[in-house]
């Protein structure tokens, strides 16, 4: 068989009856990069595991990857911080309420249906929701989320609990649940943040989006007013470059103005944006990039468990 490495594309002629049956990765000889060969499923980074299962709690955890600002990598993260703690042990439910519906891409999914239809209840949930990986759920986004923020606009009141009503039925089976959200503030952000209790907001150390996370907190305090289970927990920096003075700078003020909500950054890493092309998370894409080590750092933060993925 033909086998094209994901990473350099250079292509190698390979006997598949000589590829003993536990081996489930190809190495590149070229570029040194490994992936999983065709057909043979990816190790799980761990068991679902007593070690996981000992911080396993009641009840999902409800953690919103959310800030107004575009491009920042919220898809990116909501995606890996998912499959991590799924690969982790744990039962997660990604959300997607961006019409764009990134995330299905980005797990190699085509799902014939997702949230717009558990909302409208033209399917029963366990239609809706696509199974991606073992223990990872998915309510995939798209383009007819268009006709939910109809509904929400259309109803005199409670229409910022749609999506509340909608999910809580259906949580009870998870471990986690991760809502990704679109750039922009729309009725599904405000929906989003009258469900989640946690937010998890990356901020791009590329460009300056402090005034970005500023703006972003007024509006959670907005909500708060009216709800105040949702907080911002988790700061994320995202495309980290030691090398970009401006980079380290931005890095700096966030620590000074929200030290105790920051988490360890995630690098610039050319593997986090190439991953989604192939359909794979990062753990399988590129295990040992830095794009996987700082994803894999980010579900041991969330998670409060330093053994996971080890
Ligand atoms: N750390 C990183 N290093 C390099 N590229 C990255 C990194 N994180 C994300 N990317 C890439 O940057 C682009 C934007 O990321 P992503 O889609 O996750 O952002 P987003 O905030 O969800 O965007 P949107 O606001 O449009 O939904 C994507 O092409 C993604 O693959
Ligand atoms: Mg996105």
């Amino acid at each position: 068989m033909v086998l094209t490495c994901p990473h350099c594309k250079k292509q190698h002629n390979i006997d598949e009856n000589l590829i003993p049956p536990n081996i489930k990765k190809a190495r590149c000889k070229f570029c040194g990069n490994q992936f999983p060969l065709p057909g043979r499923q990816p190790e799980p980074l761990a068991e679902p595991s007593q070690v996981a299962a000992a911080t396993r709690q009641q009840g999902p955890r409800r953690i919103g990857i959310s800030i107004s600002k575009g491009g920042v990598g919220k898809t990116t993260t909501a995606v890996n911080l998912a499959a991590g703690l799924s690969f982790a042990g744990f039962k997660v439910l990604l959300v997607d309420t961006d019409t764009q519906g990134q995330d299905s891409f980005m797990l190699g999914v085509k799902p014939k249906a997702g949230l717009t239809e558990l909302v409208t209840e033209e399917l029963r949930p366990e239609e809706a929701i696509t199974q991606a990986r073992d223990r990872l759920w998915l309510l995939a986004g798209g383009k007819s989320l268009a006709g939910i923020k109809r509904l929400i606009d259309r109803k005199d009141f409670g229409g910022e609990r749609t999506l509340y009503d909608a999910l809580t039925p259906i949580e009870k089976d998870y471990d986690y649940v991760i809502v990704d959200t679109s750039p922009g503030w729309d009725p599904l952000t405000v929906n989003v943040l009258f469900y989640v209790n946690e937010i998890l907001t990356p901020v791009s150390l590329e460009v300056m989006t402090l005034q970005g996370l500023l703006e972003f907190l007024k509006s959670i305090s907005a909500i708060q007013k009216h709800r105040k289970e949702v907080a911002l927990k988790y700061i994320l920096p995202t495309f980290m470059d030691k090398r970009v003075k401006q980079s380290m700078g931005i890095l700096e003020k966030i620590e000074e103005l929200y030290g105790p909500l920051l988490c360890p950054p995630v690098r610039y890493n050319v593997r986090l944006s190439e991953a989604p092309a192939y359909g794979q998370t990062i753990y399988e894409f590129a295990p040992g990039s830095p794009g996987a080590e700082d994803y894999r750092e980010l579900v041991r933060k969330v998670a409060g468990n330093p053994k996971l993925l080890r």
